[in-house]
């Protein structure tokens, strides 16, 4: 997995940043229209191959696919969710659990809209749907992680409610404070953590 340059970690920009930060033109109807006929459900393991088809075009041509291998349809579906349009077209996903060793704490590991439907709250209702799972198991907490170069993905979990988690280990990294090498120990990550 590629995910920066790490020595340089230089302002993000264009789609290296996930087109984050800039203001977001008003959605267009069609996109509206078809965001109306939006619904949610928990995937199957039918649905592996084209959730996973999706991942490298979705977040911007980086190659993230190897961060979701089949065990997440198999074994994680009844955390998860998946939006369809009326078509039964992928409209979204979001892939989650509860932790077993923290019973208070909801994970998710990854969350995508499709580029043609960004922008009119579809990535807000799958994490509605996923705070609402976790407040019935009786977890407290959401936590996510991402890369600090993917402003969008930053600016996106801020505007959710979700607060960064800072402490003694992080460092402002393009513009986010995030810990360095936090994965492999060379990915930095941002920590975010959400009440629900
Ligand atoms: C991040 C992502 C899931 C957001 O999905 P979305 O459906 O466009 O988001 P929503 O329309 O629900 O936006 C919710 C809020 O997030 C904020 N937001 C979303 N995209 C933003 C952007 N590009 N720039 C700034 N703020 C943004 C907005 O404040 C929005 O609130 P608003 O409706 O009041 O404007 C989507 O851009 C995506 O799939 N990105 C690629 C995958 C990725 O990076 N996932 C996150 C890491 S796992």
């Amino acid at each position: 997995m590629s995910t920066g340059d790490r020595d340089a970690r230089p302002a993000a920009t264009g789609a290296a940043a996930g087109q984050a930060g800039a203001p977001r033109p008003p959605a267009d109807p069609a996109r509206i229209e078809r965001a109306a006929t939006i619904s949610f459900r928990r995937p199957t393991e039918g649905d592996y191959l084209r959730v996973v088809g999706v991942v490298d075009d979705w977040w911007d041509g980086r190659s993230l696919h190897l961060l979701l291998p089949r065990l997440w349809f198999q074994h994680f579906t009844g955390t998860s969710w998946i939006a369809e349009d009326e078509s039964g077209r992928l409209a979204g996903f979001l892939v989650g659990f509860h932790s077993p060793d923290d019973p208070s704490i909801a994970y998710c590991h990854m969350i995508a809209a499709d580029p043609n439907l960004r922008g009119v709250g579809l990535g807000r209702r799958l994490y509605q749907h996923f705070f609402d799972d976790a407040r019935a198991v009786g977890a407290h907490e959401v936590h996510a992680i991402t890369w600090p170069g993917n402003r969008r993905s930053v600016a996106f979990h801020l505007a959710l409610g979700f607060r960064l988690e800072i402490g003694p280990d992080t460092q402002n990294l393009y513009g986010t404070p995030s810990v360095p090498g936090y994965d492999y120990g060379t990915e930095d990550r941002v920590r975010f953590v959400r009440s629900v």
